[in-house]
């Protein structure tokens, strides 16, 4: 994709199509209004008689406008005027992508933040219209014999902006925000493969890739006698039962001083999850092929992260495995030693995230992390929680969970706090072992994230289940890239402190 910013006016701007919007109550945004003026009201006489959009997403496209120099001009409703922020900007700019797809348009021209409000940080506007544009022309056809009809691809994308100094400022976040649609179709491509293509090797592989395509990226990758060494009797229980190896993946990403800790980022890759002897019934089974999505998010942030050149280090951890029923799988009532000498009695084989987690998060802690992030697709029970709309935040510790949050709401990947504390721990009491690995059926998610919690309590740590969110179910099924957006946002912030 081409980028460029233009103080151009609307009606003079050469490309395949114009983007305008359209307030509730027939009101023109700035744009509209000047290629009214330019087209001899043509605009407001159609909006009069209803013929131009309102409802926030409608969009309808109109040739040749009298006056106006680009071909085609798009208008797209933006809903209430007083309601219109980035959120909204971002479903228009998608809705409007859709529309011009089925055009032949390969430039288009936006203009539809206004001055000021939410609007007044330009890097924004770049941001949440780039990432909405790549995100709707997204197509994931890899795995058909003949690529799907996309008509048209957009090849270049011109930001309308107010003056030169906000030209100026957004021709310096394109790269930025390209880097970041990349990284997010990254994961959402590797969340799309089947588990017979995207194995743990093929994870590897490409961390291995990402390390060849940026010099400022290591990368170190494990098996099983690397598991053993470590001692990860809870990863190796949730391998046994499976035939493809477990790889334990590692990238290193050094853009800050030698002597700044890094942020751990640790993301759980299952490649399928069966249940493994508890198994899972029938319905659905298929969907649990995006169970790798967390580590999806780590190398798509990772490839982010470097082609951003962010002045910090991060490291990437994925444990990445299936989760198979077999003779030598894992048995529920099975007892074994994590990587920090606990034990843990696997009362249900299905919750094996957070088995390879608790290694994973013992194995990141010898980084000496300022901050470990860990991201999973770890419960259902944060799906009937949260749905698809939130990713669930789990933090004992208010500051980071706050920068967390913050970061989601600046990159519309949104999150929302529960609850770690003691009280939940008790569910996990075990008769034999040190504790399970699974509590009762109530506050699943947040059980979940107190076991997580025991191997991580002298450390800044949050866990971000992106059960609901890594994924769209139904007829849109297909990965969303979450959350990509939230971590790139979250390290830019750390880069700026
Ligand atoms: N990968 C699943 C969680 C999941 C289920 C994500 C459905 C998205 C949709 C995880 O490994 C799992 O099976 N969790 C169990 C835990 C339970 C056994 C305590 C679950 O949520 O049912
Ligand atoms: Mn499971
Ligand atoms: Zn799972």
């Amino acid at each position: 994709m081409q980028y460029q910013a233009s103080e151009n006016s609307p009606s003079r701007q050469i490309c395949d199509c114009i983007v305008v919007g359209i307030y509730e109550k027939r009101s023109l945004n700035t744009a509209a209004a000047i290629m009214d003026k330019s087209s001899r009201s043509a605009l407001s006489q159609l909006a009069r008689k209803n013929d131009l959009p309102a409802a926030l997403g409608e969009a309808t496209v109109l040739r040749k406008l009298a006056g106006v120099k680009a071909a085609r001009v798009l208008v797209v409703g933006l809903g209430k005027k007083t309601e219109f922020g980035l959120a909204e900007l971002e479903k228009a700019t998608t809705s409007a992508v859709q529309a011009i797809t089925k055009t032949g348009a390969k430039s288009v021209a936006f203009y539809l933040a206004e001055n000021g409000g939410d609007f007044s940080d330009i890097r924004q506007v770049v941001f949440r219209t780039v990432v909405a544009a790549h995100k709707a022309l997204y197509r994931f056809d890899q795995m058909k014999s003949k690529p799907s009809k996309n008509p048209s691809r957009i090849k270049k994308l011109i930001l309308g902006c107010a003056d030169a100094a906000a030209c100026e400022e957004a021709r310096n976040e394109f790269a930025a925000a390209d880097a970041l649609s990349q990284g997010i179709a990254l994961a959402r491509d590797l969340g799309n493969l089947p588990a017979n293509v995207c194995t743990p090797d093929y994870l590897a592989d490409e961390a291995r890739r990402i390390g060849r395509d940026h010099k400022s990226v290591t990368t170190k990758i494990m098996g099983r006698k690397d598991l053993e060494k470590f001692g990860m009797g809870a990863f190796i229980s949730v391998t046994q039962g499976a035939q493809r190896p477990p790889r334990l993946i590692q990238l290193h990403y050094r853009g800050g001083a030698k002597t700044d800790a890094p942020v751990a980022l640790v993301g759980k890759g299952i490649t399928f999850d069966t249940g493994g002897i508890s198994l899972k019934p029938p319905p659905g089974m298929d969907e649990m092929k995006f169970d790798m999505c967390g580590a999806a998010a780590v190398l798509g942030t990772m490839q982010a992260l470097a082609k951003m050149q962010l002045p910090i280090n991060v490291v990437g951890i994925i444990p990445a495995c299936e989760n198979m029923p077999s003779g030598t799988a894992t048995r529920p009532g099975d007892i074994v030693t994590t990587m920090d000498g606990k034990t843990v009695e696997i009362l249900n084989t299905d919750a094996e995230g957070r088995l390879i987690l608790c290694d994973a998060l013992c194995y990141a802690k010898t980084f000496k992390p300022s901050t470990i992030i860990d991201i999973a697709t770890l419960t259902g029970a944060c799906v009937i929680a949260l749905g698809d709309h939130y990713s669930g935040l789990m933090s004992p510790h208010d500051e980071l969970a706050s920068e967390l949050l913050t970061a989601g709401v600046t990159a519309g990947d949104l999150a929302w706090r529960m609850p770690v504390a003691e009280h939940y721990v008790k569910n996990l009491k075990s008769n034999f072992a040190d504790f399970a690995n699974v509590g009762g059926r109530p506050a699943g998610a947040i059980t979940a994230a107190c076991y997580l919690w025991q191997f991580v309590k002298d450390q800044n740590w949050a866990h971000l289940d992106i059960a609901g969110s890594a994924w769209e179910s139904g007829s849109n099924k297909g990965a969303t890239g979450r959350p990509v957006g939230l971590l790139i946002r979250y390290l830019m912030n750390k880069g700026q402190q």
